[in-house]
């Protein structure tokens, strides 16, 4: 079984307000059905969650005076996108079973806490193919706070003996330092815990790739391989789930 996170920068447009790439949800769902492999599916948020959990400061909990209204749009927003993902999986003959992380997760000063893997197993079992995504949940402390797909993911790929999780990101995959020089590739394999010197211009960049890696350390700590890859191009997912050699990056369990 694959784990795969259709990530929001994939899925949607993140410049522009809740504007999806229904192109993309199309070809990448379309991808997934036809590679005919059991797959549990994550998405994130992209312009559909992360925009208003800024602006409502979300992540800090229940501060803000709008808090309230804050909560109500970011899940209904989530719950939208949520179902062309789906619409889109029926489209491609595959059945669904949507399980909204801020209907069964609990979180305590934005630490995951409790997401019964068990949910998830089950819809497996019986030939279902659940899929969750990036959402505002309950938290002891803060009140609440945003649950990441990442997150998700991550404590999926522990409780449930993952052997392999797909990133599907708008990038090649990790680059080491940027900008690439011209015609370079991503980094084809990373080892578990490989020390890897990053180096940029823009910190921005590289902090998000550091950090990228520090979480995907933390998914093949548990002995997963972990692929990012680019979901812009068509096929590259459709490979990965098939087992084939990718453009992309790939880091192996330790
Ligand atoms: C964020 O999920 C969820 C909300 C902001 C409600 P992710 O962090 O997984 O979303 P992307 O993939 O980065 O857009």
């Amino acid at each position: 079984m694959i784990l795969v996170k259709l990530g929001g920068s994939v899925i949607t447009d993140k410049s522009k307000d809740m504007t999806p790439r229904m192109d993309i949800i199309a070809r990448l769902t379309q991808e997934i059905a036809d590679s005919g492999q059991d797959c549990l599916i994550i998405h994130g948020a992209g312009s559909f969650g992360h925009i208003k959990a800024k602006e409502y400061c979300l992540q800090d909990g229940i501060g803000h005076p709008d808090h309230k209204q804050g909560i109500d749009e970011v899940q209904m927003d989530m719950r939208k996108l949520n179902g062309l993902v789906v619409d889109a999986f029926h489209a491609a003959g595959m059945p669904v079973a949507s399980i909204p992380a801020g209907a069964i997760s609990i979180f305590e000063d934005g630490e995951l806490m409790e997401l019964p893997a068990n949910i998830f197993k089950h819809y497996l079992d019986i030939g279902i193919t659940p899929i969750s995504f990036g959402d505002v949940v309950v938290d002891r402390k803060k009140g609440v706070c945003i649950c990441s797909g990442d997150d998700i993911m991550t404590h999926l790929a522990k409780e449930l003996d993952i052997k392999k999780c797909i990133f599907v990101t708008s990038e090649e995959g990790i680059f080491s330092h940027y900008p690439p020089d011209e015609g370079e590739g991503p980094i084809p394999d990373i080892e578990h815990g490989q020390d890897i010197k990053f180096k940029s211009m823009n910190t921005d960049v590289t902090g998000g790739m550091e950090r990228k890696l520090e979480l995907i350390f933390n998914i093949t700590s548990t002995g997963c391989d972990v692929i990012l890859l680019n979901g812009l191009v068509p096929g590259r997912l459709k490979d990965a789930l098939e087992g084939k050699e990718i453009i992309g990056t790939k880091v192996r369990g330790g």
